[in-house]
């Protein structure tokens, strides 16, 4: 077992009877899903909100019930995700897999945040890959141009399967941004924010309340 698998399925021993949920969006979280869908036919009662369209077709598929937030009186139990860096304050750059707006959305309106990875996630600080920007295309070469102001080098992102520009879900471009080493996640973050054009970044911090991180002898280091 590879310390995605190790990692994501451990998870599901957060999630209790009558919880509702939030599924992320990923390779590592796949696992976790899967668990939970095992979980689910043997009797678990779960409510699910997935974070992609990819999450909810595999939810579908696993069983898992799925809810509206139309149907939410009070903020989801708990939401399980993965993440692209996690730094020892459980900071995060998300989005490399272009889920990250509705990830933010769905981890915000949660009473729990838990983090799945494997330990090659675990940075000293935040920088090395490229944080996602998600931007509305209207004006997008001038959003381009505002974040690369900020320090970076934005790069249009691309599809993997035609070469055409990615649009999200949400029908929006992602930039992803090289800044280098990210001392102060929660500052550029607010700087981040306050650019038009911007729908939503990357980097989730004081969100995640603990890290799950899968080795590659299958061992899960929890880290809080
Ligand atoms: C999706 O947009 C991302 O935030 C993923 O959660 C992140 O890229 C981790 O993905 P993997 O678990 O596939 O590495």
């Amino acid at each position: 077992m590879n310390g995605k698998q190790a990692a994501g399925e451990l998870a599901v021993k957060y999630i209790q009877d009558g919880m509702n949920v939030g599924l992320g969006t990923g390779s590592t979280v796949y696992w976790t899903i899967l668990k939970l869908g095992e979980r689910v036919r043997e009797g678990l009662q779960v409510r699910a909100v997935p974070t992609s369209v990819r999450t909810e077709e595999l939810a579908r598929e696993q069983g898992i019930p799925l809810i509206q937030f139309a149907d939410l009186a009070r903020p989801l139990d708990l939401t399980i995700d993965g993440a692209d860096e996690v730094n020892p304050q459980l900071s995060l750059i998300k989005g490399g897999g272009g889920a990250l707006l509705r990830e933010k959305l769905v981890a915000a309106y949660s009473e729990r945040f838990i983090v799945v990875a494997d330990d090659t996630k675990e940075v000293a600080a935040l920088g090395r890959f490229p944080l996602p920007v998600e931007v509305v295309p209207f004006g997008w070469e001038i959003t381009s141009r505002r974040l690369a102001a900020l320090g970076c080098e934005p790069i249009l992102r691309r599809s993997d399967r035609d070469g055409t520009t990615y649009h999200t879900d949400n029908g929006n471009y992602i930039l992803d941004c090289r800044f280098g080493t990210i001392s102060d996640p929660g500052s550029l973050g607010r700087e981040l924010n306050a650019l038009p054009g911007v729908v939503e970044h990357g980097l989730f911090v004081g969100m995640a309340e603990r890290c799950l991180l899968g080795g590659e002898n299958g061992s899960v280091r929890e880290i809080v």
